[in-house]
């Protein structure tokens, strides 16, 4: 830091065309109180100044023609409370939200003040900026060290529809086995729309300090909007229109969109709903009878993969804080088991595409065969809850039970 008086001489140069920003330098290099000497003959440099020095927190008063020549002068003493850093920005009261790295300790908050707005993490945010009313504003309701890391993982895995599946393929299948695939697509469309609402909603309510978590659940909605628009193009591309979709499934999935908590919200459709969904998608993989629809299967999941571990992640971090929250996450699933008691579950036409898709055929050993992995695959899939249920804390009675409980629509 200069100690040295500075003089600047701005000549005829006019303090809004530039003549305010050679003063702003000059003040920046300085220690706080140091005083810069200003001279010029512009219009209306003294109004500009006082203004501008108001408006900054910096003080001005006048100072001797003579030092400066034929110039008219004026002293302006830097503000000594200027905020935050020494950077001689002004803008006092200004304060920094958080910091930009989020690895920096105190850099993400526990309870980010609202009228810190939409300004960027770290920023300085000026004092009176308006109260966007973000209801999702606790740290420990959304954050997660991992999520920096799982939007770069997102963002590079991002696969393109159009090159990524095997669209001309040329195959034909029996008319019962592509009604039993375009069938499983219909399904999976609905499912898949709900899981990028979810998120979506988040996003609104969501306190952008927390960006790393807005920019992964962003992500992870472009992802849905790609299982969307493959499934799709799987279930019209030998056919005119999708198959059924039933009563049950959609009540199934309006719990889940209607969820309001973030956190419980993770719970039911990130670690229980994806989660038994990735072992739905590696089935329909392993017993594609078409190449588009290995291939679909294939993408959808491993993004999949992303969406449960962000949940996981998330709810580990909050459980760690409040054990306490488990309780809350259980109760949720009994709450949703008993609103879901009086509907039929899963589509009974998705049951039989995925017995027949493991059957291959409808010789009696096939079905019989196919009967078998349609079973193996629901034990994989309690199984598979009963792992994330157990890796957030719950015992593995506890697991068994509430994986029990869950939907029977898978998601
Ligand atoms: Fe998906
Ligand atoms: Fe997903």
């Amino acid at each position: 830091m200069r100690l040295e008086p500075v003089r600047i001489d701005l000549g005829d140069l006019g303090f809004d065309e530039g003549g305010h920003l050679l003063v702003k330098r000059a003040l920046r290099r300085l220690s706080p109180g140091a005083e810069v000497e200003v001279g010029g003959t512009g219009p209306d440099l003294e109004l500009h100044l006082a203004t501008w020095c108001r408006a900054q927190g910096h003080r001005v008063r006048p100072g001797s023609p003579a030092a400066s020549g034929a110039l008219a002068a004026w002293i302006v003493t830097r503000a000594a409370d200027a905020p935050g850093e020494a950077d001689g920005l002004g803008w006092p009261g200004a304060a920094r939200a958080g910091h930009a790295d989020a690895s920096r300790p105190g850099a993400v908050v526990e309870h980010p003040p609202a009228t810190w707005g939409l300004a960027a993490r770290g920023a300085r945010v000026e004092p009176g900026s308006p109260d966007f009313g973000f209801t999702l504003a606790d740290r420990i309701e959304v954050w997660s060290d991992d999520a920096a890391r799982l939007y770069a993982q997102a963002v590079a895995a991002q696969w393109d529809p159009a090159t990524a599946v095997p669209w001309s393929a040329s195959f034909e299948l029996p008319d019962d086995v592509e009604d039993a695939v375009v069938q499983v697509m219909t399904y999976l469309i609905e499912n898949e729309t709900a899981a990028l609402v979810i998120p979506s909603r988040f996003i609104a309510r969501l306190h952008q300090h927390f960006r790393e978590v807005m920019q992964l659940l962003a992500v992870q909605a472009a992802d849905e909007a790609r299982h969307i628009e493959v499934f799709t193009r799987r279930a019209l591309l030998k056919r005119a229109e999708p198959g059924l979709s039933t009563a049950g499934g959609q009540a199934s999935l309006l719990t889940l969109v209607q969820e309001p908590d973030f956190p419980i919200a993770s719970f039911l459709l990130s670690v229980l709903g994806e989660g038994t969904f990735l072992i739905l998608l590696r089935f329909l993989e392993e017993h594609a009878p078409d190449p588009v629809t290995a291939a679909v299967s294939r993408l959808a999941a491993q993004d999949e993969a992303r969406h449960v571990a962000f949940g996981l992640a998330h709810l580990r971090r909050h459980l760690a804080e409040d054990p306490g929250f488990r309780a809350r996450l259980a109760s949720a699933v009994l709450r949703r088991h008993d609103a879901l008691r009086h509907t039929a579950g899963l589509n009974a036409e998705v049951f039989d595409a995925l017995h027949l898709l493991a059957a291959g055929s409808f010789a009696s050993s096939a079905l019989r065969q196919g009967h078998r992995k349609v079973q193996a695959l629901l034990a994989a899939m309690d199984q598979g809850r009963k792992g994330n249920l157990e890796r957030l804390g719950f015992s593995p009675t506890e697991a068994a039970d509430l994986s029990s409980l869950h939907t029977r629509n898978f998601m």
